[in-house]
């Protein structure tokens, strides 16, 4: 078991880049591998997540090249029907995304192939891109559980595109869909509740794909094919989250994170620390390939609680484990509901942070969909990260507000998403030990 220790640390004043974004990583491989030709990813996140679904492409016959040192990934395109049956089940790790999308990308490929993973992903839920799929003609299944293993086979008949009024937001489901799409006769087409991130619409058109927007609505016409191409990934928001709160809420620090990705669907932790009386500059902002990015100019002072806003929710997703970090340091109460998806991560999010800031003698009112968390000090104490990478992360960066020291158990998930970060927090001048 990996243990992080970390103490009380100094104020930081540091300029940061952190690695690529994982949804974007995840995407282009799968992209690239139906697509025809090379596609050079430039900036690919080599963590543990996204190797897994390079992994799935190498054992479904598809020629991945790296990652490099410089983090470049070569994959030479298998065409749109170019996958072949693996030889045994893929194995997709701890990573929902890889295991999601492939759902969708491989129902009308024409594949036989199992889907599997570790603990924790054979225990979220799958049904919400299972039955979907099933209704678009795909020959698919999960346990009854409405967990993994996912087991699809291939279909005598193509899928059929059709529209789907998705209930959850989330675009994993999206994308599913639309992948699975590629491969219908005639039109699908996605209506979310509220807009996520829309990296797989934007990387579709990258490979010359194209796809209609309408407001929530997102559609595209089976039957096309796929260019590769160059894709710069930009860095990870989600992974930036970790020290941009870490900066925020420490006074005397300042930091600038550069090249972060900042699709407005993955804004929501900048604008819940704006709320709280954050103060961050959105500095340089441009294109890189498809997606907008900047660097975040961060000036530390004291927080205050707030009722997060509904509507940044969605976009703040992966970040409220860190964003509750912030709350347990602001002054006052922060409030948090309609976050039920926290409950479906890697690990329920609510439970692990409520009973980890209680450990460190937060007082915390965890609700169904949401927490209350009553600001204040933190002291030192055993924490739990019930192996959730971006748990693991958040107590850490408490690190630069608790009074005591704060261990924090089961640590190895790190390297799902950000393989270095370790390495930067210290660089930050965290006090942090791994054992
Ligand atoms: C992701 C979507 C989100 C997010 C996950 C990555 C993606 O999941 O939590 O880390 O790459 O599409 P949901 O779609 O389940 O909200």
């Amino acid at each position: 078991m990996q243990i992080f220790k970390v103490k009380r640390s100094e104020p930081m004043q540091v300029e940061i880049t952190v690695p690529g974004d994982k949804s974007v990583s995840h995407r282009a491989v799968m992209l690239a591998s139906i697509a025809d030709g090379d596609t050079v990813i430039q900036n690919f996140l080599p963590g543990e997540d996204c190797i897994s679904t390079i992994n799935a492409m190498r054992d479904m016959g598809v020629s991945i090249e790296g990652p490099f040192e410089n983090n470049d990934v070569i994959v030479h395109g298998a065409g749109k029907y170019g996958l072949k049956d693996p030889q045994s089940v893929l194995n997709l790790g701890n990573s929902g995304t890889s295991m999601r999308l492939l759902a969708g990308l491989l129902a009308g490929h024409g594949v036989n192939v199992i889907l599997e993973g570790d603990a924790s992903l054979m225990s979220r839920p799958m049904r919400r891109v299972v039955e979907p799929l099933t209704h678009m003609g795909a020959q698919i299944a999960c346990a009854e559980t409405g967990c993994a293993p996912i087991i699809i086979q291939r279909t005598k008949q193509q899928l059929t595109g059709m529209h789907f009024n998705s209930s959850v937001a989330s675009a994993q489901v999206k994308s599913a869909i639309l992948l699975a799409g590629l491969y219908a006769e005639g039109d699908t087409s996605v209506t979310e509740p509220v807009l996520t991130r829309d990296h797989t619409e934007r990387m579709l058109e990258a490979f010359g794909y194209p796809i209609i927007r309408d407001g929530k609505c997102v559609t595209l016409t089976g039957g096309g094919r796929l260019t590769g191409t160059t894709i710069q990934v930009p860095a990870d928001i989600s992974s930036a989250a970790f020290f941009l709160v870490a900066a925020a809420m420490t006074p005397d620090a300042e930091m600038i994170i550069k090249d972060v990705g900042i699709n407005p669907a993955r804004i929501g932790v900048i604008n819940i620390l704006w709320e709280m009386g954050a103060q961050i500059t959105i500095e340089n902002t441009r294109d890189v390939g498809n997606e907008p990015v900047a660097d975040l100019h961060v000036i530390g002072r004291n927080l205050r609680g707030i009722q997060i806003p509904l509507q940044h929710i969605p976009l703040a997703i992966d970040e409220f484990p860190a964003i509750f970090i912030a709350a347990a340091c602001a002054t006052g109460t922060t409030v948090l509901r309609g976050a039920h998806e926290l409950r479906l991560k890697e690990s329920d999010r609510i439970q692990a942070m409520a009973k980890g800031l209680a450990e460190l003698g937060v007082v915390v009112e965890p609700q169904d969909d949401g927490i209350i968390i009553h600001g204040g000090d933190l002291h030192g104490g055993t924490v739990d990260s019930h192996g959730d990478h971006r748990i693991a992360m958040a107590f850490a960066i408490a690190g630069w507000a608790a009074r005591g020291t704060i261990t924090i158990l089961n640590c190895e998930n790190v390297a799902t998403s950000f393989p270095n970060f370790v390495e930067i927090a210290k660089f930050c001048k965290l006090d942090i030990s791994v054992e």
